[in-house]
């Protein structure tokens, strides 16, 4: 028996929307010092402040492909203050879950997608309400806490 779920599985064997967008409306790219691991995300967000398309790129390991995978897939079609509210922990859900070794990987996708939605921002010179600067290195400032697990 694998510890992923049948749908971290299928989402690792079949990422959706793998791939970059050409003048994304914003780009956000987070990195995980710990692993070395790197995640890309391209949005594209029309006039009305929807995200149309959204494409991901990563170095990274087989949970980090499914979550990000499963996020791309749960943005799409969002309004920017929708997808904002889409934490790692309702990608997890979506996923039937993940190996608490592997919880950390769910923070990259999590990170780009607020990454992009700044850069987004910083381009058109608006505010996003709820929209903190994300940090480029997911593990900036934070104790040793996976250990524990
Ligand atoms: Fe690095 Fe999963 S081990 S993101």
């Amino acid at each position: 028996m694998s510890a992923y779920s049948e749908k971290v599985m299928d989402h690792f064997q079949h990422p959706r929307n793998m791939g970059e967008i050409e003048n994304a409306s914003g780009v956000g790219t987070v990195g995980n010092a710990k692993c070395g691991d790197i995640m890309r995300i391209f949005l594209d967000i029309d006039d009305d402040g929807i995200i149309r398309d959204v494409k991901f790129k990563t170095f990274g390991c087989g949970a980090a492909v499914a979550t990000s995978s499963m996020a791309t897939e749960l943005v799409k079609g969002k309004r920017i203050e929708d997808a904002l509210k889409i934490t790692n922990a309702a990608v997890m859900e979506a996923l039937d879950g993940l190996p608490p070794v592997k919880v950390h990987c769910s923070l990259l996708a999590e990170e780009a997608i607020h990454a992009a939605l700044w850069d987004y921002a910083e381009k058109k010179g608006i505010k996003i309400e709820g929209l903190e600067k994300p940090k480029s290195d997911i593990h900036e400032g934070e104790e040793e806490e996976q250990e524990d697990y």
